[in-house]
């Protein structure tokens, strides 16, 4: 996407990559991604915000040929799809200075080895005179990495926040449309932001005194909107689950299939949310986006020699890096002559802090009998969501 001016010296440098598929080898792009910096120009200095990945060395580098000079850099992230060119940057502009906390520049130092002497290292709340235009640094920290910190510009009202409230999503637009960035931002939170939930909360509060107009994240387009994307954001992070169940299943010869379909029909006679996930192909983001609003995962899987499927143990620690705000979980298994599933399972799974309310385990082909424990499991759940529901009515009644 051509560098355009957002505002009066204030451009976008939007780098897209439409055909990236995966994200640190790990997360499918179904939309690609982005990589955007930004260039500030004050009457006295010009300032690049980020810059991109070193895949995209050449378009970066095409788009900011027509920049005569650069004074500084600001490096909110050592993560290199931001500070990958910043060796190149310098580079080409010799003479500009490297704007970072401590933390940042020990890892740019080294993941990049740039020399020391080429940064100027801030404090929280610290400003930068461009002339005119007044950068505010703010310290963000997890989000995404210890280091991250965000950039309010004064005048123009602008928040640079990096990775925070960022979509994968390659895009011309300039400006994020609610209906269609809800999904990739819902996803990119659910992938990258989900462990720091905490930390999301401190970072909000503190960014709550700032008057924002604009919100300029490093990936996707920018937010006028900015209560919408805040809300966002303080839905997934902050508010209790839903009454959704996260139903995730391998199955090898049907009987976990049987299982995991009858848990599905029932819960849905209970009026839960249902959202049934096969783990055998599921997109890891989709996984991950479930994850952000279901009080109860339920995990199935048959048992393979003595514990459970590796695509089985893969979704449970999956969830224990993400940490969503479950609170119910159980498990579901087949097997033909033993194993330690359960406990396999409850050992990744503990790290989540969650409530195990169920277990149920066949011989082979579920049986009447079996199936009546699995309506027993759909029974469970349904009362612990209706009591996380009263909980709520109760919490919502006292702040009032
Ligand atoms: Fe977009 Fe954490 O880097």
């Amino acid at each position: 996407m051509k560098p355009i001016e957002i505002k009066k010296g204030i451009c976008s440098i939007r780098v897209n990559h439409f055909n990236r598929k995966l994200f640190d080898a790990l997360i499918p792009l179904p939309d690609g991604t982005s990589y955007n910096s930004y260039l500030v120009k004050g009457e006295k200095y010009t300032c690049l915000i980020d810059t991109a990945d070193p895949e995209k060395k050449d378009v970066f580098l095409d788009y900011l040929s027509k920049v005569s000079k650069i004074d500084f850099v600001v490096s909110h992230h050592a993560e290199q799809d931001h500070s990958g060119l910043l060796p190149e940057v310098l580079k080409l502009y010799p003479s500009a200075v490297v704007v970072t906390n401590a933390k940042c520049k020990d890892l740019l130092m080294t993941h990049l080895h740039i020399a020391e002497n080429k940064f100027k290292v801030i404090q929280d709340g610290e400003t930068l005179d461009l002339g005119g235009k007044t950068l505010e640094f703010i310290f963000t920290p997890w989000v995404h990495w210890p280091e991250t910190f965000s950039t309010y510009l004064r005048e123009d009202k602008i928040l640079f926040p990096c990775d925070f409230f960022g979509s994968h999503l390659a895009t011309d637009e300039l400006l994020a449309d609610s209906q269609i960035i809800y999904e990739p931002m819902k996803r990119y939170f659910a992938e990258i932001m989900m462990p720091f939930r905490s930390n999301i909360k401190n970072n909000l509060e503190k960014l709550s005194k700032y008057e924002i107009e604009l919100i300029c994240p490093s990936h996707g387009p920018i937010h006028k909107d900015v209560k919408f994307a805040v809300d966002c954001y303080k839905d997934w992070a902050l508010s209790e689950p839903k009454n959704k169940a996260l139903l995730l299943y391998v199955s090898m010869h049907g009987s976990t299939f049987v299982l995991i379909n009858r848990l599905a029909s029932r819960l849905q006679e209970h009026a839960v949310e249902i959202e049934k996930l096969n783990l055998e192909d599921a997109d890891t983001g989709r996984v991950a986006m479930a994850m952000v609003d279901s009080a109860t995962i339920v995990l199935a899987t048959p048992t393979v020699l003595a514990g459970p499927h590796p695509k089985a143990i893969y979704g449970a620690y999956l969830a224990s890096l993400l940490r969503p705000k479950v609170k119910f979980l159980a498990v579901m298994y087949s097997y033909g002559w033993g194993g330690k599933t359960v406990e396999f399972l409850s050992n990744i799974l503990s790290a989540l802090k969650a409530e195990i309310i169920g277990q149920v385990g066949v011989k082979g082909l579920p049986t009447e009998n079996d199936l009546k424990l699995v309506d027993e499991l759909a029974v469970s759940i349904a009362e612990k969501h209706s009591s996380l529901k009263k909980e709520r009515v109760l919490c919502e009644k006292e702040e009032k």
